[in-house]
């Protein structure tokens, strides 16, 4: 494929996508195509390499019907998703300088030796601390995991439009009661994990009600010469 026929490729599926209310039930995502979406969550990038993610693919209808009071905006797309996912980004004592995982990541997945991992600790000591001041709020360096997680979200989410998948990314939950169901349910571990924002996936019902809107490129787009 040249590079033109590939930005079409690519500018059709930014077109295609958009926020899907309601999936058809009776369509199912393959093994195969939902494989690849995750797959691009996977290699997803990450602030240093630390990948603080989590994709809990929730397929089970009574957790989800146990999640549909608490979230307003995935009244549609929680009963009828193909595949709903819920991104879980680490916590705080996770994501912190000196926490065991951070220690496991460089060791274990990155294979850095001990005395590079020591200095790369001090590295990101200093960023958290000092550049980014993340302990400055309580939810500073889950922010930032955050950040990281809707990286992958974004991902996943083209990677779906560009075969044709429709999804709706979901923020329009109660945080603290869509963690417990989950607690309760022995699917989230708290000391380690809190809920990103979720993502359903499926095939489009209905042709959206409106036509895309956003403002110009004049409008977001500053140049400086
Ligand atoms: C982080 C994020 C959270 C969102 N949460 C919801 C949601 O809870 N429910 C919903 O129906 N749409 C949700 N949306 C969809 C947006 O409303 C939608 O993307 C936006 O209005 C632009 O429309 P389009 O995606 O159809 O182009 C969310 C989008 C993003 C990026």
């Amino acid at each position: 494929m040249n590079k033109e026929n590939t930005k079409e490729e690519v500018l059709k599926a930014f077109n295609f996508r958009c926020a899907c209310k309601e999936f058809d039930p009776e369509k199912k995502i393959s093994k195969e195509d939902f494989d690849f979406i995750l797959e691009t969550g996977r290699l997803s990038p990450s602030s240093l390499g630390l990948e603080p993610w989590r994709f809990v693919v929730l397929q089970n209808k009574e957790l989800r019907e146990k999640l549909k009071p608490i979230s307003w905006g995935a009244q549609g797309q929680l009963p009828t998703a193909s595949h709903y996912v819920i991104l879980l980004a680490r916590n705080k004592e996770e994501m912190t300088y000196n926490s065991e995982y951070i220690d496991k990541m460089m060791k274990v997945t990155h294979k850095i030796p001990q005395d590079i991992a020591e200095l790369r600790r001090n590295r990101i000591e200093d960023y958290q601390k000092n550049d980014a001041k993340m302990f400055d709020t309580d939810r500073g360096v889950f922010d930032w995991a955050c950040k990281q997680v809707y990286i992958a979200m974004g991902n996943m989410m083209t990677s779906a439009a560009m075969i044709g998948i429709d999804l709706c990314p979901i923020e329009g939950y109660n945080r603290d009661e869509a963690e417990k169901i989950l607690e309760d349910a022995g699917i989230l571990d708290k000391s380690k994990f809190g809920i990103a924002c979720m993502v359903a996936f499926g095939y489009r019902l209905n042709e959206p009600k409106r036509a895309k809107t956003r403002q110009s490129i004049e409008e977001i787009i500053q140049w400086v010469n």
